[in-house]
């Protein structure tokens, strides 16, 4: 049978999976299945700013590394993920965040910490979440630790500077949710119009897809979704797919889990600007989902014991069925 990566490279699509660099470097197994299948790699905590700037102006690339090199022996291309978020951020930046001073504090740290990550990895990451999940639900910028000390500007601030540092990065802003119709999707949309119109160096936008149960998810939503941001000049991603589920994971499940990743990877291969299809994780053995949904699991294509699921058998079909690039 040939891996995805096989497939997907005559469609021009790259096909990718966040990886636990633990899990890499500790297991054999993991490791060569993710070069033979995938094309892409995105480290799932590796490069956030709680591992690589655990104090201030102290930076520390050593586990982005080993995820980095390891794309380089295997030729795959790195997503970077994340630059700018309101979670797993180190207690020290959160503290500068607030009380007399904050707004000069947070610019100066957020523009190191931009300009340090970008530059050390310059011409070998090709694709950065520069702002990741920075809209409620609702539709309103959260009011987390950079609104609240800086203000929206930071949001076009870390644009400018993670294109200043490298100019050939596609940047994208990366969220949960703006697959469907809605107030968050409005949202975001009118913040990547405002930002295009202004000339600020957005060039993509990701669609997390974080699945809540194999009934959940709507392909014809996501097409949607999809064209309008295009219309905007940007490129649009699937970043994070993970369709998790309740057991006892019957067939049935299994089947229409099987479904929506095929339905996503369908609509990305049908969108000219969509050329990156990443899974969070790529077995149950290295999902978040447990952890962090108790009750919920099997949420990737492939299970713990590296045996592809019919979600791997899914994406396969679909990526077989994709006419060549044009
Ligand atoms: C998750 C990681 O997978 C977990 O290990 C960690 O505990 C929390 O973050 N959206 C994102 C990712 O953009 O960075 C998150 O990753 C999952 C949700």
């Amino acid at each position: 049978m040939p891996t995805l990566r096989q497939l997907a490279g005559p469609t021009g699509l790259r096909i990718g999976a966040a990886v636990d660099v633990n899990a890499l470097a500790t297991d054999p197994g993991y490791a060569s299945a993710l070069g033979a299948e995938y094309d892409m790699v995105t480290p799932d905590n590796t490069m956030k700013w709680v591992t690589t700037e655990p104090r201030p102006g102290r930076f520390d690339f050593a586990a982005a590394d080993r995820l980095v090199q390891f794309a380089h022996t295997n030729g795959m291309l790195v997503r970077g993920h994340n630059l700018v978020w309101f979670e797993q951020n180190p207690a020290w930046l959160d503290q500068a965040a607030t009380g007399p001073g904050a707004a000069g504090r947070m610019q100066a740290a957020l523009r190191r910490h931009v300009t340090a990550l970008v530059s050390h990895f310059r011409g070998r990451v090709a694709q950065w979440d520069v702002v990741n999940e920075a809209v409620g639900d609702d539709g309103s910028l959260r009011p987390d630790l950079w609104l609240q000390s800086m203000g929206p500007a930071y949001v076009a601030l870390a644009f400018e500077w993670a294109h200043a540092a490298d100019p050939a990065a596609t940047l994208f802003y990366n969220d949960y949710g703006i697959e469907e119709p809605g107030a968050k999707s409005d949202a975001v949309y009118s913040l990547l119009a405002g930002l295009r119109a202004r000339g600020v160096p957005v060039g993509g936008v990701g669609f997390e897809l974080h699945v809540t149960g194999p009934d959940a998810f709507d392909p014809a939503a996501l097409r949607q979704q999809m064209a309008r941001f295009a219309g905007l000049g940007l490129q649009v991603a699937v970043t994070e797919m993970d369709v998790r589920m309740r057991p006892p994971f019957s067939s049935a499940q299994l089947d229409q889990q099987a479904a929506d990743y095929a339905g996503a990877l369908e609509a990305c291969e049908d969108q000219p600007s969509c050329k990156t299809f990443v899974t969070w994780g790529f077995t149950d053995g290295d999902s978040w989902i447990p952890g962090t949904f108790p009750g919920y699991g099997d949420a990737l294509p492939f299970d713990a014991r590296l045996r592809p699921k019919p979600a791997a058998y899914a994406l396969q079909a679909t990526l077989m069925s994709a006419p060549p690039a044009s």
